[in-house]
């Protein structure tokens, strides 16, 4: 990839951005009754819809350009070959070796990845159909009915995400989530779970995360109070690549489900990690899960660039954070099971392209990452959106639609998807000063009252959004939804030039509280700190006068 044709690239897009009217959508609607067609790509069961936004044609073109400058082709063929993509800890990122089929081809150097990819695949297989079929048995000889996965990051949000959006109460057992190390959260899990029916999961890549091994340690007490030493790792399984500190917890191998360092976390659900969800959802979703996702992956390996879901949605992120400015993105699922997608992404995203310099070391000389929040609609329409529709900056979305329900309230779905439609609308269309005025008539105002309120009712308008429709939501338009997101990332780290695969930004904050921990047991700062922190440390003693420790 050469320098300077990545510039001339940027310099032209930014060119087409300097128009006066870049961010204007209407007029493209208005000059274009095919619009939605041309600008809209499916992929399996994912039809994409950018055509609410700003990308003409000369725009979309200068994208394309881009992306050919700055060789994102080549990057994902690297990516796929199983080369050191992410540069700085000298890794693969081949997490789609883990949904792909028997006959696919995954390597990272000489070695073959598959054999031991379907190797734990099949022990996982096997261990989940054991403890359904009642093979595994509770320490007591009775069925397990509650799994509880320990973990954080992503060895909590994605398998968090998909229990959320596929548990009905037919699954064959019930799946809990503990990630943070308040005691609040154990104290709560601890109250509805019963130790002698739960099995635990301690869900952690590196097995050191403090807040995983610290509820680990206090899951592992509790079951102990109630099972003995004996029965205690009948109840726990790992899952993990760190094999030495699995098996100091007391953990057996036959336990420990593992995978490599080339499963970067916040792209692990589709590793042991996920085995939670093969446990509580059944086997056969996880695979059709696992199956999903491997759809989009051949999507995204041979599609043209053009046509192709993950770097269009890419180039649309390029456009509106970097061409139009705008530093946020908001992720509305129409669709309550989709709740704790908008969390998976942040992490997904914000964890991948949070970063301030290049894969070279050099400080990026372009805006990375946006900020990236959500809620499910229409919840959101009742909190955060007035500032979508009337703030002083455009926040561009992804609306998530799914066509046919999984109930039968059909009203409550026609209303529901009513409303994200409207959403989308709304921001797209606006309202102007005529329109409203003409409104406010109707209704028998008065014109001082119309002078006096228009500007506040007024909506401006070409406000973007993207819309991604799936037919249903199921494992495998699941899978294949949040491989396009993945892939969605691995395209911004090869246009922004960054790498998308490490997260040095999260070790600092992890230093200091080891450093912090003993002081607050001592009850008093013991190495130098700015003041505000030493200040605190002292102020929080003074609630605590028994001391911390
Ligand atoms: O601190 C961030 C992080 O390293 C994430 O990248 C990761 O998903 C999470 O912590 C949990 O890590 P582990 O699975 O090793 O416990």
């Amino acid at each position: 990839m050469s320098e300077d044709k990545s510039e001339t690239a940027w310099a032209a897009l930014m060119a087409l951005a300097a128009r006066p009217d870049a961010a204007a959508i209407r007029p493209l609607f208005a000059a274009d009754a095919d619009r939605f067609i041309r600008f809209s790509r499916q992929a399996g069961d994912v039809l994409l819809d950018f055509s609410k936004t700003a990308l003409s044609d000369a725009v979309l073109k200068a994208l394309l350009a881009l992306a050919e400058a700055r060789d994102v082709a080549g990057f994902r063929a690297r990516l796929f070959a199983g080369a050191a993509v992410n540069e700085t800890e000298d890794r693969a990122a081949l997490h789609m070796a883990l949904r792909a089929a028997p006959e696919d081809d995954f390597r990272a150097g000489a070695e073959n990845l598959m054999p031991e990819v379907l190797a734990v695949r099949a022990r996982m297989e096997a261990f989940t159909r054991a403890l359904h079929e009642g093979r595994i048995l509770t320490a007591k000889g009775e069925h397990f009915t509650d799994v509880l996965n320990i973990g954080i990051g992503g060895s909590d949000l994605g398998p968090a995400m998909v229990a959320r959006a596929l548990w009905t109460d037919k699954a064959p057992l019930r799946g809990h989530y503990l990630a943070n190390v308040d005691g609040h959260a154990w104290a709560e899990m601890q109250a509805k779970l019963d130790p002698t029916r739960t099995l635990v999961l301690v869900a952690s890549k590196t097995f050191t995360t403090q807040e995983t091994m610290a509820n680990a340690a206090l899951a592992r007490d509790w079951l102990r109070a109630s099972l003995g030493e004996a029965g205690t790792m009948q109840h726990m399984a790992a899952l993990s690549t760190n094999l030495a500190a699995t098996s100091a917890f007391g953990i057996s191998p036959e336990r420990v489900f593992g995978f490599r360092d080339w499963v970067g976390g916040r792209f692990s659900l589709w590793s042991a990690i996920g085995l939670s969800l093969a446990l509580t959802l059944g086997w056969d979703a996880f695979a059709r899960l696992l199956a999903g996702a491997r759809v989009m992956d051949q999507h995204f390996r041979n599609a043209p660039l053009a046509e192709n879901l993950p770097v269009l949605l890419a180039l649309v992120e390029v456009w509106h954070v970097n061409g139009l400015g705008y530093p946020s993105r908001a992720v509305l699922p129409y669709d309550e099971r989709l709740a704790r997608l908008p969390a998976h992404l942040q992490q997904l995203e914000m964890e991948s392209l949070g970063k301030r310099v290049a894969g070279s070391g050099a400080v990026l000389q372009r805006v990375s990452g946006p900020v990236v929040f959500g809620e499910p609609g229409t919840n959101a329409q009742h909190s955060f959106m007035q500032l979508l529709h009337q703030g002083t900056t455009p926040v561009p979305v992804d609306f998530i639609l799914v066509a046919r329900p999984d109930h039968a309230h059909a009203d409550s779905h026609r209303k529901l998807l009513a409303n994200g439609l409207a959403q989308a609308e709304a921001l797209l269309m606006g309202k102007d000063a005529a329109a409203v005025t003409a409104e406010m008539r109707a209704a028998g105002v008065t014109e001082a009252e119309i002078a006096r309120l228009l500007p506040h009712r007024v909506f401006p308008g070409d406000r973007p959004s993207v819309t991604m429709l799936l037919p249903r939501l199921d494992a495998f338009t699941l899978g294949q939804l949040v491989a396009l997101y993945e892939h969605k990332v691995a395209m911004l780290g090869a246009l922004w030039g960054l790498n998308p695969f490490d997260q040095w930004g999260v070790e600092l904050g992890k230093q200091l509280a080891g450093a912090i921990l003993p002081e607050l047991s001592a009850g008093a700062p013991q190495k130098p700190h700015d003041g505000s922190t030493a200040g605190l440390i002292g102020k929080i003693a003074t609630f605590w006068p028994e001391g911390h420790g």
